[in-house]
């Protein structure tokens, strides 16, 4: 066990208790709960394995400094006091992410240069020289966070979010995020043991996910880099070991993982991006409409991200959530179907009494993820029902 210290995970409103499980199963102790975030304490090889192993988080943050400013030139001076030459080399490469709210600074763009200048001008003053700003690929990320009075600096471990995994190469017109994805499929309780399927699924993202849960690959494995590979405390030997003991833990999936849509180009996109994972071998592709789809006996789980009338508008979006509501009844018996809209109205003419019902967002939509158990006899509801 090497040093430990407290780490920030960042995941998306309403996934933070399925985020806060999956830290506590790789060791994370004094895990909190925050909103939209996880706070909890590691070691390093803590922060490598929630990096490559969380499938709900966005950025795995370090903090390193807090404090409070009761003026905008508080915050140049108190960044400029941390010793950036810790984490930082002269000739390396900055970036600087912020998030203001309700502050006395008002602006996340002009907290982010105030940071910046501070960073630099120390830099100057000490050698003379200065690391230069790369927003792209930089080796060291800093993120500020400032809510009221108090300032919260962090780097962070991840780099470019989590949520992009590096499998999806291709997408449709309104793709899930990786991280709402995989955050739907624990938070509907999937035992890897029945049936996976997506008769929506566009460019494959929740078939993809489940098929990564289903072997047990960890998220980052297709990944190109992580930010802390580029610190100066960066241990090579203890990141392979993480991925070598990863390795170790896959496991074969025997049920199937069906993916379908109406779109025969969605389709096509599917399978480039799970051939693209290596999964094309776990997963089933079909063209077909909802309604013709007709899933293995033996019951399972289904994941639905329907469109909403948002991005993708069909003629009648009515029609198509009754035509749902249909199809449930009628194919899905012995399934489990969560189904993830933004569209409270419509959910209603699915016409079936949902037994669960989580808030979450799909980027700025508000949606709600409605679960249906089906079974013989079904009950139906009053469409107005809510
Ligand atoms: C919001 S997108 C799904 C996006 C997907 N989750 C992804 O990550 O790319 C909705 C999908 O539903 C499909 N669709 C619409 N009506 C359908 C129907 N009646 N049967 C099957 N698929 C349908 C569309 O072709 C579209 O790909």
């Amino acid at each position: 066990m090497g040093e430990s210290f407290l780490m920030v995970a960042k995941t998306m409103s309403g996934l933070e208790e399925i985020l806060a499980n999956e830290l506590s199963d790789i060791g994370a102790t004094e895990i909190e709960i925050a909103n939209r975030a996880v706070s909890f304490r590691g070691d390093i090889s803590i922060m490598y394995k929630a990096n490559y192993w969380s499938r709900t988080a966005l950025h795995i943050l370090k903090p390193i400094a807090n404090f409070y400013i009761r003026r905008e030139e508080d915050l140049y001076k108190k960044i400029y006091d941390i010793k950036w030459e810790e984490y930082l080399n002269t000739s390396g490469t900055l970036a600087v992410d912020a998030v203001v709210n309700a502050s006395v600074m008002n602006h996340s763009h002009y907290a982010a240069l105030k940071t910046k200048d501070a960073i630099v001008d120390r830099f100057r003053d000490l050698t003379e020289r200065r690391p230069s700003i790369d927003t792209e690929n930089p080796d060291v990320r800093v993120n500020i966070h400032l809510f009221k009075n108090l300032c919260n600096v962090s780097i962070d471990s991840s780099g470019y979010s989590l949520h992009k995994r590096g499998y999806r190469i291709k997408t449709g017109a309104a793709p899930i995020s990786e991280v709402l994805a995989a955050g739907i499929i624990l938070l509907s309780g999937w035992d890897k043991q029945s049936n996976f399927i997506d008769p929506m699924c566009g460019s494959g993202t929740i078939v993809c996910e489940a098929a990564l849960i289903a072997n047990n690959i960890p998220p980052g494995y297709y990944r190109k880099s992580f930010g802390f590979e580029k610190w100066k405390d960066f241990d090579s030997e203890l990141w392979g070991k993480v991925k070598t003991e990863a390795l170790s833990q896959q496991y074969e999936f025997e049920n199937e993982i069906i993916g379908s849509d109406i779109s025969r180009e969605s389709i096509e996109i599917a399978m480039e991006n799970a051939k693209s994972a290596k999964l094309h071998k776990d997963i089933v592709f079909q063209v077909c409409s909802f309604e013709e789809q007709i899933p293995p006996e033996g019951g399972g789980i289904m994941v639905m991200n329907p469109p909403y009338g948002e991005r993708i508008v069909p003629e009648d979006i009515i029609k198509l959530y009754q035509e749902i509501g249909d199809g449930l009844k009628k194919n899905y018996k012995g399934y489990n179907a969560w189904i993830i809209s933004s569209d409270m109205n419509a959910l209603k003419f699915i016409g079936l009494r949902p037994t669960r019902k989580i808030a979450l967002f799909n980027g700025p939509l508000e949606c709600r993820l409605a679960k249906f158990e089906i079974y013989e006899g079904s009950k139906k509801t009053h469409k107005n029902e809510d």
